[in-house]
């Protein structure tokens, strides 16, 4: 699939009302989007899907919704105060301002090279991009005017740029809210819903009665002022996460850590139908670990645009609960009475953005049917925002009466949509865009013989089914 694949899933989004621009009629908000009538269902699926799958499926896993703004603290003793930064470069010329790693990535290698050379780097590393960055932060002043020298280029403009020395750049999104005038501090948009699970961590484990090892899910906004927010809904300044903590006892961290990686790639195949062969690893170098992570994957998928990070799982090792011990000071140990044991528990996280899964879904999905010359949203049923579409043959003779009484009784079990609207071809194909799984169709015949004609919008295979056997067929075929 190719970048210009990307343009028409987001051209398709706009069209069938999954997603649109944010504030259009003011020229739009960058970075910004808003999710339609067929959005918020698909959305909606997706995220019941996970908390299905990682709440119900485990007795020892419990939900929480905890605030967006909290102390300010928290974000001192968490790192994101001091360590939530991306490197800042900008070009002079035109005022142009990039990440330091995303410039470097536009890069031709022989500008690298030179790079490495000028800065005294060997070039054969892993991650070389990476190591490069943190040594223009850390030693900004031996590494003066070295961007220039070296010819980086401006993606923008073509031409070298008169770059600016790097400097660092907090994510968070600063706020004023009453409590932050009598503190002194400022009010933060939280960056990961995470914390919030890490400070109720001993409260839910009371309430509930939970024994090591157990987990706390959540799914929520989150918010990060990033410096380039690109290829539609994959990288947005608001977007939401579902998080999951699972708690264990720092011996048990490595196999808990290989569980879960299991258990998450086999979601994205089985669950949601994803393709092995678009989906992978990639393991975070021992240098570009978060500051809190002693060791993390990504599961990537392969969208239009490359291969793109959609879940994290992350050992946080004790790193946050010693922390907050440390900053409110307040005991964050884990008491085992059985084993007369106290610790602070280790953390594995997994965690992955809604909306980038939605894009994923709808990359994997978009399907374009030459030889009939038609669109079609190939989701699967329990994520297709309508799972029929009600269909008078014509708009008269007592066929929109019937196909009405017919539609109600389908859209109380199974979302549906009427459409009387064109002719039936145009409203299949209308459909079609829209990932409805099944056509109904209410012809003359119905009035006589109680059947329906059901169409299959992968196949465009056509049944005449009974009334009663509606759902039957629905639910041998979905
Ligand atoms: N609590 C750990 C954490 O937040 P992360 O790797 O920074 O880890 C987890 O983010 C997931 O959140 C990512 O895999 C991605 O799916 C999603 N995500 C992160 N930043 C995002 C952004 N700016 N826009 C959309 N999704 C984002």
């Amino acid at each position: 699939m190719s970048e210009k694949h990307l343009d028409k899933i987001i051209s398709l989004c706009k069209r069938k009302g999954f997603v649109f621009p944010n504030s259009e009629i003011y020229g739009g908000l960058k970075a910004s989007y808003d999710y339609g009538p067929l959005g918020v269902e698909l959305k909606k699926s997706i995220s019941d899907k996970w908390w299905k799958i990682m709440t119900n499926n485990h007795e020892n896993i419990v939900g929480l919704d905890s605030s967006i703004m909290v102390h300010p603290d928290v974000w001192e003793a968490s790192g994101h105060i001091s360590n939530f930064n991306d490197p800042l470069v900008d070009n002079k010329d035109n005022k142009k301002r990039y990440r330091v790693d995303d410039l470097l990535s536009q890069q031709k290698t022989k500008v690298l090279e030179l790079l490495c050379e000028n800065m005294s780097i060997n070039f054969e590393q892993d991650e070389i991009i990476e190591i490069i960055c943190r040594e223009l932060l850390e030693k900004e002043n031996k590494h003066d005017g070295v961007l220039e020298k070296s010819g980086v280029i401006d993606p923008f403009s073509g031409n070298v740029g008169k770059w600016t020395a790097p400097s660092q750049f907090n994510l968070m999104f600063k706020t004023n809210s009453g409590p932050s005038e009598k503190t002194g501090k400022s009010i933060f948009l939280r960056p990961e819903t995470a914390q919030g699970m890490y400070i109720n961590y001993l409260l839910v484990q009371n309430s509930m009665r939970l024994k090591v090892p157990f987990g706390i899910a959540q799914v929520g906004k989150a918010f990060r002022n990033e410096i380039i927010a690109r290829n539609f809904i994959f990288r947005t300044r608001e977007f939401e996460q579902m998080e999951m903590q699972y708690f264990v006892h720092p011996e048990n961290d490595q196999e808990s850590m290989d569980f879960w990686k299991e258990q998450r790639m086999d979601y994205y195949i089985n669950e949601l139908g994803i393709k092995k062969e678009n989906l992978k690893f990639h393991k975070h170098s021992e240098d570009s670990l978060a500051h809190y992570a002693k060791e993390a994957f990504d599961i990537e998928y392969n969208f239009p645009f490359g291969w793109g990070e959609i879940e994290g799982i992350h050992n946080r090792t004790d790193f946050d609960l010693k922390e907050h011990e440390k900053m409110s000071g307040k005991n964050m140990m884990y008491f085992d009475a059985l084993k007369n044991e106290k610790y602070h528990p280790f953390i594995i996280e997994t965690s992955t953005g809604l909306n980038r899964q939605f894009l994923m879904i709808l990359c994997e999905s978009y399907y374009e049917d030459n030889e009939n010359n038609r669109v079609v949203l190939k989701l699967p049923f329990d994520l297709s925002p309508n799972k029929t579409v009600v269909c008078p043959l014509i708009k008269k003779d007592g066929l929109p009466e019937k196909a009405k009484e017919i539609f109600m009784k389908v859209n109380n079990r199974y979302k549906s949509i009427y459409d009387e609207q064109g002719s039936i071809g145009k409203r299949y194909y209308r459909q079609d865009e829209a990932g409805t799984p099944f056509g109904i169709t209410i012809d003359h015949d119905t009035l006589n013989d109680n059947s329906v004609t059901i169409r299959e919008r992968d196949s465009m295979k056509q049944h005449r089914v009974g009334i009663e056997k509606i759902f039957d067929f629905i639910d041998d075929n979905k």
